[in-house]
Formats: C-alpha cells, sequence, structure tokens
C-alpha cells in the first residue's frame, strides 16, 4: 500500500508528488528539515521540533509562511491517514523553485514536503548501537538542521559498511556529535555532553532528556569528550527523534562498559517512554 505524503498543499499517493527539477532544496540543498518521533500513537514534542524549525529557518532568512499549528494540523493528518502509531513524520521546507541562481529570487514561494515513516519504536534495545569513528568533514553552521547532508551520508555510510549503527563524528580531538543524532557519556551518576555552539544540532531529545535528569538521580556536566574517554566511559548514550535514547555498547569494535547496554540508558529510555505518552517532555 502506498504511504499518502503531503507536498505543497496536496495530500497525495507516493508516485504522484513531485517537485520541480528547480527546486532550491535539488538545486543548492537550499532548505531546512525536521523529524518528530511517533510513539504509541503519540507525536513527540513536535512544539520545540516546530520552534527549532522556526530557529534554522530564521538563520537562514527563509521566511515561514505557515503557522505552527497548521504545521502541527499535517503532521496529524499524516499519521491519521497513514494509521502511523510508530516511527516519525519527516519535513521539509525549501525556499522554493526558480531558474538556477544561487542568490534568493524575488518572489518566490517556498516547497513543504511531509511523509511518515514507519519504525519500531519500543523500550526495547537488543544489543544497543554500535558505533564508527570518524573525522566530521561539515560547515560551519551545524546548528542549522540543513538538507545538506552528504558529510553525514559519507560518514553513516561508512559507519554501515562495517558493520555499526551509527557514526561518532570527531574534530579537533573531540567528539562533535553522531552522525544524525547527539552524543554523551555516562561516569557514574553523570552524564556528559557537550555545550550547544554553532558546532552541533540543537538536539530536541537532549533537551528532553535533560528535563528529567536531575530528578532521575543523575547529574548533568556540559562538556566537550574524547574518543579516549568515551572508549573508558561506564556508558556510552545516543540521543535522536529516530532513536530516542539508545545505549551505544560498541565503539570501532571495542565494547564500552561491559559490552552490555547500561542501566543509566534503559532507565532514561524509560523514562522517555513514560513521557511520550502524554507528547514528550517539552510540552
Ligand atoms: N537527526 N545531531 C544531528 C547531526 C542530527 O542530525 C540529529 C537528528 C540530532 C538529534 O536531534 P533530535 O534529538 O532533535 O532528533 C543531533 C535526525 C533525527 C535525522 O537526521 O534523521
Amino acid at each position: 500500500m502506498s504511504r499518502t505524503v503531503y507536498v505543497n498543499g496536496q495530500y497525495l499517493p507516493e508516485e504522484q508528488a513531485m517537485v520541480s527539477i528547480f527546486d532550491r532544496g535539488f538545486i543548492f540543498a537550499d532548505g531546512i528539515y525536521e523529524v518528530s518521533a511517533v510513539i504509541n500513537g503519540k507525536l513527540v514534542d513536535v512544539d520545540a521540533h516546530l520552534a527549532r524549525l522556526e530557529r534554522s529557518c530564521a538563520e537562514i532568512r527563509l521566511e515561514l509562511p505557515w503557522t505552527r499549528a497548521a504545521l502541527i494540523g499535517i503532521h496529524h493528518e499524516l499519521m491519521m491517514r497513514n494509521k502511523l502509531t510508530s516511527g516519525g513524520v519527516y519535513l521539509q521546507v525549501t525556499r522554493g523553485a526558480a531558474d538556477r541562481s544561487f542568490t534568493f529570487p524575488a518572489s518566490i514561494a517556498p516547497t513543504l514536503v511531509m511523509f511518515t515513516q514507519a519504525r519500531t519504536m519500543t523500550r526495547e534495545v537488543g544489543r544497543g548501537y554500535k558505533l564508527l569513528s570518524v573525522p566530521d568533514l561539515r560547515w560551519a553552521r551545524r546548528d542549522i538542521k540543513s538538507v545538506g547532508l552528504l558529510a553525514q551520508v559519507l560518514a553513516k555510510q561508512a559507519a554501515a559498511e562495517a558493520g555499526c549503527d551509527e557514526a561518532l563524528m570527531i574534530e579537533d580531538g573531540v567528539i562533535t556529535e553522531g552522525g544524525s543524532s547527539t552524543a554523551w557519556i555516562v561516569k557514574g551518576d553523570t552524564l556528559i555532553s557537550r555545550p550547544l555552539s554553532n558546532d552541533v544540532l540543537p538536539g530536541i531529545t537532549r533537551k528532553a532528556v535533560l528535563t528529567y535528569l536531575a530528578e532521575s538521580g543523575f547529574r548533568f556536566e556540559e562538556r566537550t569528550f574524547t574518543l579516549d574517554e568515551a572508549l573508558a566511559a561506564d556508558e556510552v548514550i545516543i540521543t535522536a527523534a529516530t532513536a530516542l535514547v539508545m545505549p551505544a555498547t560498541e565503539i570501532d569494535g571495542q565494547p564500552i562498559g561491559g559490552g552490555q547496554p547500561g542501566p543509566v540508558a534503559r532507565r532514561l529510555r524509560d523514562i522517555y517512554f513514560d513521557l511520550a505518552e502524554t507528547g514528550g517532555a517539552l510540552g
């Protein structure tokens, strides 16, 4: 059965949904995206994802003609039409279609594309993620959730070819983030994740976890960390709308902790699932 997707005001079977070859998303990667998780039929932290979308668009001077409420409505309509109860909703907005020219065309309407992706999202984590460390080859504004993802495509392909689930990107001797996720390490009762800056995407799952970390009995230290520190950590954790809170049990073939999903990751994942029942931690 084909999915129903959304493109520029219309709900269409995926085979019929088209955008122009002149779309600036296609030509220049001149666009922004978001991925919101769906767990047990509930859309998780969508408001925070759309706030980040608005911020990313403002940073590239792309004016959004849709209200946040209208965009949330399309999320729900797509979930309903596709009977999506587990997975995610992808949203992409580009500056629109016009003959190729680097500068912004004078009058242009943004392109909006959205679709659902079914994915199993349960509390189980199996053996956790295996990670492959790779150099971070990205541009200088990683805080913007740009659709220019070639560096991540290559990083994650290298990881997949090495039998891994995610890449761990490294720059100037420290870990920046996962290929499409935030990286954390655990030492005792302390979770460590690097400070937000232009060097990393401000993860919504990271933000959600921080709302309940202290009350769950953990401490938070915001600082950079090296690959060696990650290898010696009690646990390594990956967070993203697609992975939620996921233990990593191996980096570059070396086991982390005992090589099994750790208790901190499991506990934080459980709480995340509990909060998802009411739409997430961020309201
Ligand atoms: N990626 N860092 C990067 C580089 C990411 O691409 C992502 C998310 C994150 C985590 O952000 P959040 O917790 O808001 O999902 C961090 C999405 C899921 C993707 O590209 O599929």
